[in-house]
């Protein structure tokens, strides 16, 4: 039977509505990025995880693999917070910290683990790995919640609604940066030239 892609994504996308700002820091170095990738890991209350994906062709996924640790960041619907959720993700999913720091844009404190915890977010956990999957252009992540806060009492931000308020021109930059990310991804699943 051949495999009905349409039918197989119309399943898949969406299922993870939040996106999270995922933030660590390696070798001196504070970095993050977007995902749509989170989840919770666990099944006991009292011992939380989460777990996210990343694509190896980010910088953030090579120092997530050094450091061992990140922190999670939900991002803030309120009416008095939006433009702060919307600045995080415009910095940290617009471009690469392979082209210059995008964590001192932001205004942070330092977490337990040493990851950057962004103060403009709704709320974060804090991880260290305890296990990681590598699955070709990706590795998923787990890790135990180490430590965590709630900074507002407001709806976390769906991308849904985040979309509906990115610039144009952003979105036209992210699209031009996710051509390579994509090529990168079909190199490591296919081989190179094998797309
Ligand atoms: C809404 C949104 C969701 C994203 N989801 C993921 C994801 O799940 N995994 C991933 O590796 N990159 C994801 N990205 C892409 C990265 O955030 C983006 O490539 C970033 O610029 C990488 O930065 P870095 O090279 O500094 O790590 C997403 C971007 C956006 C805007």
């Amino acid at each position: 039977m051949t495999l009905d892609t349409d039918a197989a994504n119309r399943v898949l996308n969406g299922l993870r509505p939040f996106p999270v700002a995922i933030t660590t820091t390696d070798g001196g170095f504070a970095n993050g990025l977007m995902s749509l990738s989170a989840g919770s890991a666990s099944i006991i209350p009292e011992a939380p995880r989460a777990t996210v994906s990343l694509t190896k062709y980010n910088k953030t996924h090579d120092m997530l693999l050094n450091s061992g640790v990140f922190a999670m960041h939900m991002l803030s619907a309120g009416d008095d917070e939006v433009d702060a959720s919307m600045e995080i993700l415009m910095t940290l999913g617009g471009s690469s910290g392979r082209d210059g720091d995008k964590i001192g844009k932001l205004r942070t404190k330092e977490g337990v683990t040493g990851s950057p915890i962004l103060l403009d977010a709704h709320s974060y956990v804090e991880c260290r790995v305890i296990g990681s999957l590598d699955t070709q252009e990706n590795t998923i992540f787990v890790g135990d919640v180490v430590a965590s806060e709630v900074f507002s009492d407001a709806q976390r931000l769906k991308i849904g609604e985040a979309w509906s308020k990115l610039p144009a021109e952003w979105i036209e930059q992210y699209d031009a940066n996710h051509v390579p990310q994509l090529q990168s991804a079909k190199d490591h699943r296919f081989g190179e030239g094998n797309a």
